[in-house]
């Protein structure tokens, strides 16, 4: 039995991947080690959350004591560091809280890590560290780091970190860098449950700008089977990007959207952009292929499909998170926008 501390369990990839692990390898046991942040959800782990091979732990990534205790307690072999403030518009307003967790919490991992010889480190990262890509070309492993958000800018800074603690101790690490995710359990803030949410219930569809902006989108699935492969079959120190190449403008996924719950266009309305916001995300996902055996599973048009209906299901899931802090957030987002 093999023991791993997955972090951010809670939230949207980590749940699904824990579910996965869960099913699917009954010789491994996780901990699970969430602050429950208003992205954290235990409804999201739903029947797994009392599986014998799930431990769930309430705390913070930054902090090291409770780390160390979890690590020796648990006998840890490897942690795979989901944990992370992910969306690119709150840390736009607020991006302190980024660098605590995605910087300050993945140096405390490491840490760990290191003085207990993990036998593997994983951190989840994103395509966004590369930086926004015109008309042609996709981001490969070797693409120049060039983060523009403060969130990409964070996620960047946990990849430096990681790559410091291989190179200079020998720490066996790996780094995973996926495009978008879109599937079951994501939070509204994103673009893709935000726009099915609104269009359930009739209201407008903020587009940022021109609505041309381009996305590579991943069914989370074929994400959480990707960190396994890297996990389990990746030489140390390598990075791996994974991708579901499913490029689509902005647009184009919200006129899906429409059309697949008979809503009218003209809910869609186009809103003040982003600042700063990356035009275009490409994935060159051929070396996980190639060393791995890997490839995406799941087309888009199947995965907005599963997805839009996975949501038209869990109504109870989605009205939960409404009802709460999230009115708050969307009014100071998209009112006068
Ligand atoms: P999410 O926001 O849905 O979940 C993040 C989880 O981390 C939440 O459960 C939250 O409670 C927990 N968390 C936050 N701060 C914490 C802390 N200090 N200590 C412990 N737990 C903490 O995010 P997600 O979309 O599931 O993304 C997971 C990872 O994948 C992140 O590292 C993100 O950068 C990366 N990623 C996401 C996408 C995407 O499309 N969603 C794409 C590329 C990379
Ligand atoms: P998002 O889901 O926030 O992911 P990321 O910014 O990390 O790629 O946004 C995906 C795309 O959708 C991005 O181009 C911004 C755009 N978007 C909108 O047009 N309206 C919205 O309300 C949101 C949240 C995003």
């Amino acid at each position: 039995m093999r023991t791993i501390l997955v972090t951010g369990g809670a939230g949207f990839i980590g749940s699904n991947f824990v579910r996965m692990i869960l099913s699917e390898h009954s010789d491994v046991r996780v901990v699970n080690l969430d602050l429950l942040t208003y992205a954290g959800n235990l409804e999201s782990l739903g029947e797994f959350l009392n599986h014998k091979n799930h431990i769930f732990v309430k705390g913070d990534i930054c902090d090291g004591e409770l780390v160390n205790d979890l690590v020796v307690q648990h006998k840890i072999d490897a942690i795979v560091n989901f944990a992370a403030e992910s969306h690119v518009d709150r840390s736009l307003v607020e991006p302190g809280v980024f660098i605590q967790t995605n910087v300050t919490g993945t140096l405390t991992l490491l840490k760990v890590a290191l003085d207990h010889k993990l036998e593997r480190f994983l951190q989840v990262s994103t395509d966004e560290v590369y930086g926004s890509l015109g008309t042609e070309g996709f981001f490969t492993e070797t693409t120049p780091l060039s983060p523009n958000s403060p969130y990409s800018a964070s996620k960047a800074s946990a990849d430096m970190l990681v790559r410091a603690f291989s190179h200079s101790w020998g720490l066996r690490c790996n780094i995973t860098r996926c495009s978008n995710n879109y599937g079951p359990y994501q939070f509204p803030e994103k673009m893709i449950p935000l726009m099915i949410h609104n269009a359930l219930n009739d209201k407008e569809l903020p587009v940022y700008g021109d609505g041309l902006y381009i996305r590579d989108w991943l069914y989370v699935y074929d994400h959480c089977t990707a960190i396994w492969k890297v996990l389990t079959q990746a030489e140390p120190g390598t990075i791996y990007n994974v991708g579901g190449n499913n490029e689509k403008t902005n647009l184009e996924v919200v006129g899906i959207i429409l059309e697949r719950l008979g809503k009218p266009e003209t809910l869609i309305r186009h809103v003040k952009d982003r600042p700063g916001h990356d035009r275009r995300y490409a994935i060159d996902s051929g070396k996980m292929m190639k060393e791995l055996g890997w490839r995406p599973t799941v087309t888009f048009e199947e995965g907005i499909v599963k997805t839009i209906d996975w949501y038209l299901a869990n109504t109870s899931w989605l009205n939960h998170i409404v009802s709460g802090q999230y009115q708050q957030y969307y009014q100071s987002m998209y009112s006068n926008r």
